[in-house]
């Protein structure tokens, strides 16, 4: 059994009003009092609702993430959020490099590589997402793009800045597909990324590193997905908007 921290994160994406997050993010701060859990849960939430979210719940039981931040650090850029903003409302992590944020608003490895490093700078912790979608899988493209994600964004970073990131793969084919990857696809792609860590960072750095699983994950397959060696969590999507169908996820640890 390897000392990586196990994640079971959810990202409700453009989902649910600030009452409606509130209290998916209380019921949830409820189930799990209930219940000793063998992973770090988080849930992503909507710029909006970070602040009461992160009021809601004991910071112990739940690690609150903004699905975004800004790639500027402050100033006239309306509509933006910054890295200091989200984490002024007491959030400690953040999803970055998402593919709805890279195809929708054509968020380029440069961005995101600012992006991460103002996460940093401001001790979020980021949860950057990579994955290719499908016809990059069919023309067998799919670990030369991951590798590229990984380095154009993050290979810029100190062993030790490395060292704060969790990754999340996620390939595009599986999200909101009902299509997941097989326990032998995710365990076969994390191998992967771990090797090409150790190639730039070390084992130690590399074996430290939690990398989660995206796509499809849900109450029936989560655990097969996570008794890969190399899978030390999910990134949850649709199965994290209510706590019937999240907690069972979280409970496959
Ligand atoms: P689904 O779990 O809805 O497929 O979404 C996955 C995802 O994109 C999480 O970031």
């Amino acid at each position: 059994m390897n000392m990586r921290k196990k994640i079971v994160a959810g990202n409700w994406k453009m989902n649910m009003n600030l009452q409606e997050g509130v209290a998916l993010a209380e019921e949830l701060n409820e189930a799990l009092k209930a219940k000793s859990v063998k992973c770090d849960v988080v849930v992503g939430t909507p710029f909006i609702h970070l602040a009461s979210v992160a009021d809601a719940v004991d910071a112990s039981r739940i690690g609150v993430a903004a699905q975004n931040c800004a790639d500027k650090v402050s100033g006239a850029y309306t509509g933006e959020v910054s890295a200091a903003m989200v984490a002024s409302t007491g959030a400690k992590y953040v999803i970055l490099g998402h593919s709805e944020r890279r195809a929708y608003y054509h968020e380029t490895p440069e961005m995101l590589k600012e992006k991460v490093l103002l996460a940093l700078a401001n001790g979020l912790t980021p949860i950057f997402c990579i994955g290719e979608v499908l016809d990059e899988r069919e023309s067998g493209k799919h670990f030369e793009v991951v590798q590229s994600q990984i380095e154009a964004s993050l290979f810029g970073l100190s062993a030790d800045d490395f060292g704060r990131i969790v990754l999340a793969y996620e390939p595009v084919w599986a999200i909101g597909t009902g299509k997941t990857a097989s326990a032998a696809q995710a365990q076969e792609m994390h191998a992967f990324i771990r090797r090409t860590l150790t190639g730039k960072y070390g084992a130690e750095v590399a074996d430290r590193t939690s990398i989660l699983y995206g796509g499809s994950c849900n109450a029936s397959n989560a655990q097969e997905l996570f008794s890969n060696p190399d899978v030390d969590g999910g990134l949850i999507g649709g199965a994290s908007l209510g706590v019937d169908k999240f907690m069972p996820i979280i409970e496959a640890f």
